[in-house]
């Protein structure tokens, strides 16, 4: 959730920290800080809220923080509220230290440091890692020996770095359960510690990811890697794919628009990954050896990747007759799943740094009853903690989300769930190959029709301005459309601060109609297909009870319903409307959320990726 970072060079580094800062914002925005060290002392900055304070206060002081070691957090608040107070990083006499993920012993271990004489001035779970290094250098430990103590004595998961006061060179990082990486660079003898490979993209590509447990001490030109068992080991490095993400705004006001507009081409690099576009085949090598003969399998994940299972699972039933149980990740790791043998699982995350997810997935790793189960992951990020702890992973192309609202992300997951069903369908032979070859045919249009759709954005702008008046709204969708409705509902929460709720259109009349007056909209998901006029008849029900009707279907339906506000999508394969019926979704929350001004790409209590509990 908190994105941090650690750099160690030859010049001033603390402009080095608030740039890389700004690219972590999107992890965390409560607060944000760094500290420096250099001629024997430690210089702390802090400030409440946004990045963009804490550079002011550095702005207005007459000496800014001057050295070349330092480290830097942008914070989600966990443990404590919000405040200057609460900011990483937390100092002692000796160390400072910032931490992303949670301390789950901070109790005990506070009120052993306390009675020793120790004063905290945070309300965090953070500030023990702080004061039981300090204590352990004070007994005459070196830095290297205090933090492996340390390390020892913490329950949780968590990565930190720290900066020393007597060394003014070093800084020591530790990963466990949240991601950590190394990065070097040559040219500027740098070296950099940070939760985040997109935050290190302008300085280096040269990554090393810290594998659970280890812990890791760099200098300006060294670094040394210890694992769990405080022993010296070696990692391979790699180049990072993500150099070409910092590519800012450019003309768009917001992120999450510019983020929207760039389906068409993410959703279409990803369905070239898998679809030969001249023979009409897909290609997902491995995922008919992991199946095998399987007909169940368990799709596991949270928030909007948890309506892309639930997209999965119709489509995975209806086309590769697979059965299907999804679940969400915080749900599954603590209830006694029922797995079957050999059961396929697949865990989806954008991130692939999830806490849930990742639990979820080590959980089934743990499962020894029979014939294990394969783990199988869906990610954006090829070297995230999901996809390495993996049996086998599929990356999609969305590349760098930072708007804190999932767009992209969401749309390339269900255009590889939909490559992935083609593939099972073809693997167990429930399709005829000409039954696929259409399917895949449709896929490979829906960048076209993407921008078909987006070439009407202007009309959802008129809608969007009345729909901000509302305080509560209503989502209807039936089958692969209901968890687009869900996302819909998500969406409008999370950035417009609308209460919003979704049901399949079949469910409504068993309750949620009672709540239907003029002053509560109806937004309709009805794409041409086998349930569309059962879904018709549910809006006029709504209609007749004075609710007011935001259709979103095809040009003839809406021309035989006249609602309200409509908006009308090119006429596809039903195989691919769960994809294009999410842009206008996307785009109504987008323009809602503008027209009430609230924080779009950063909305209030939020972080991107969710790496607690
Ligand atoms: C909503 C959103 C979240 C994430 C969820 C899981 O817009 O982005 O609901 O989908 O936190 O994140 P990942 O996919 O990274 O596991």
């Amino acid at each position: 959730m908190c994105g941090i970072i650690g750099i160690t060079g030859k010049r001033p580094v603390y402009t080095l920290i608030t740039d890389t800062l700004k690219r972590l914002e999107y992890r965390g925005y409560d607060s944000a800080g760094l500290a420096t060290t250099s001629q024997g002392r430690i210089d702390l900055w802090r400030a409440q809220g946004k990045l963009h304070n804490l550079e002011a206060l550095i702005a207005r002081s007459h000496e800014p923080p001057p050295g070349t070691c330092g480290i830097g957090h942008t914070r989600w608040a966990t443990h404590g509220r919000p405040t200057e107070n609460n900011a990483h990083p937390h100092i002692s006499d000796n160390v400072a230290v910032v931490h992303n993920g949670i301390i789950e012993n901070f109790r005990t271990l506070k009120s052993q440091l306390e009675k020793k004489g120790v004063h905290f001035t945070s309300e965090t779970d953070s500030e023990v890692i702080v004061h039981t290094i300090d204590h352990h250098l004070k007994q005459g430990d070196s830095p290297l020996r205090a933090t492996q103590k340390t390390l020892a004595c913490l329950e949780g998961a968590f990565a930190i770095v720290i900066l020393f006061r007597e060394h003014p060179t070093m800084l020591i990082g530790a990963r466990r359960g949240s991601p950590l990486a190394i990065g070097i660079s040559e040219d500027t003898e740098e070296m950099y510690l940070s939760s985040d490979a997109i935050a290190l993209a302008p300085f280096t590509q040269k990554i090393c990811y810290l594998e659970e447990g280890d812990h890791a001490v760099i200098t300006p030109h060294q670094f040394t890697l210890y694992n769990a068992n405080n022993k010296k080991v070696e990692r391979a490095f790699t180049l990072t794919a993500t150099s070409g993400a910092i590519s800012g705004k450019g003309e768009f006001p917001h992120y999450m628009l510019k983020e929207i507009y760039e389906q068409p081409a993410v959703v279409g690099e990803t369905l070239e990954t898998f679809i030969d576009s001249l023979k009409r085949t897909i290609t997902m090598p491995s995922i008919g050896t992991i199946f095998g003969q399987s007909t169940t399998c368990r799709l596991i994940a949270c928030g909007t990747s948890y309506y892309a299972a639930q997209v999965a699972r119709i489509l995975l039933e209806r086309y590769a007759h697979i059965s299907v149980h999804c679940d969400y990740a915080s749900e599954f790791r603590y209830r006694d799943p029922m797995l079957r043998d050999g059961q396929p699982c697949l865990f989806i995350s954008q991130s692939g740094e999830t806490a849930d997810t990742l639990a979820a997935m080590r959980l089934v790793r743990q499962h020894k009853k029979g014939k294990k189960n394969p783990c199988i992951a869906l990610v954006n990020v090829a070297e995230s903690s999901l996809a390495r702890e993996s049996d086998h992973f599929i990356v999609t192309h969305a590349g760098p989300e930072i708007g804190v609202a999932s767009t992209k992300a969401f749309t390339t997951q269900l255009a590889a769930l939909s490559c992935l069903t083609l593939a099972l369908a073809d693997h167990r032979g429930t399709l005829p190959q000409a039954t696929i070859q259409t399917l895949a045919n449709a896929l490979i249009e829906v960048p076209t029709r993407i921008n078909q759709i987006l070439k009407q954005a202007d009309a959802i702008k008129d809608i969007a301005h009345d729909l901000a008046k509302a305080h509560h709204v209503m989502y209807l969708g039936r089958d692969s459309l209901y968890p687009i409705a869900l996302e819909g509902a998500l969406k409008l929460k999370e950035i417009a601060y609308i209460h919003a709720h979704a049901h399949a259109a079949g469910e409504m009349k068993h309750g949620p109609i009672a709540l239907i007056d003029e002053t509560m909209p109806s937004i309709i998901l009805a794409p041409p297909s086998a349930v569309q006029v059962k879904t018709l008849s549910n809006m006029a029900e709504i209609a007749s009870r004075g609710g007011p009707i935001i259709l979103i279907s095809d040009a003839r339906a809406i021309k035989k319903s006249a609602p309200q506000h409509a908006f009308a999508m090119p006429e596809v394969h039903d195989f691919t409307n769960p994809i294009l019926y999410t842009i206008p979704i996307q785009l109504l929350a987008y323009h809602t959320a503008v027209s009430l001004g609230t924080d779009v790409d950063q909305p209030k209590n939020l972080a991107k990726a969710v790496t607690v509990e």
